[in-house]
């Protein structure tokens, strides 16, 4: 892996919308296109990865990651959280941006004890890194219904070759309040 140091790891701003919205409609065969108005809504929990220096670069925003409640998933103190919305732009990858934006987001959802933490994906070597392990969809299945309800590629979330995964963080303790 050649590494790339010339970034940084930010919380996304309104600013940030239209470049997020740009990066996750390069991969609609990995990720699940998201509207501007959701992104805009929801900006409080996306990540960026922001191409730093004095060098001209094409782009300044390289990558993103989001995260989204699932409170049907667990308990109400202790929902599941999705990660979503994982993008690297491509001549930026295997240089571990994409790991420092997960680990990022594993580290901002974490402050919340979630149940665990659950990805949907088709690279599942590149979530095994931080401790996921596929689960049967089953498991998951309000969030599949409500995630894939617009899908037309396959007839059932079970034709889908997207697999469930899930990292188990260390539960809220006792009496914490
Ligand atoms: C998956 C993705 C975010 C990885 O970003 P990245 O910046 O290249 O990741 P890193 O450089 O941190 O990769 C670290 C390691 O993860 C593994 N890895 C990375 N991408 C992988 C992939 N597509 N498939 C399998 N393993 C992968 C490799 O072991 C890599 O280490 P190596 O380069 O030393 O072999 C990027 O390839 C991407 O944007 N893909 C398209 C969108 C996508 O699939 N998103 C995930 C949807 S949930």
């Amino acid at each position: 892996m050649k590494a790339f140091h010339a970034y940084k790891i930010r919380n996304a701003g309104f600013e940030d919308a239209g470049a997020i919205y740009a990066l996750i409609k390069e991969h609609p065969r990995e990720v699940v296109p998201r509207a501007i108005s959701d992104i805009v809504q929801n900006i409080d929990r996306f990540l960026v990865c922001e191409a730093k220096g004095r060098r001209k670069v094409a782009r300044r925003i390289i990558g993103t990651a989001a995260w989204q409640i699932l409170p049907e998933i667990g308990k109400a103190r202790n929902p599941s959280i999705e990660i979503k919305s994982v993008a690297v732009q491509n001549r930026y990858r295997r240089r571990g941006i994409g790991s420092a934006l997960v680990k990022a987001t594993i580290q901002r959802i974490k402050r919340f004890h979630p149940a665990q933490i659950v990805v949907l994906t088709f690279t599942t070597a590149f979530f095994r890194r931080f401790g996921f392990h596929e689960v049967p969809k089953e498991t998951l299945m309000h969030k599949l219904y409500m995630g894939c309800i617009n899908c037309t590629k396959y007839d059932s979330p079970f034709t889908c070759p997207e697999v469930a995964m899930t990292l188990v963080v260390k539960p809220r303790p006792a009496g914490a309040g």
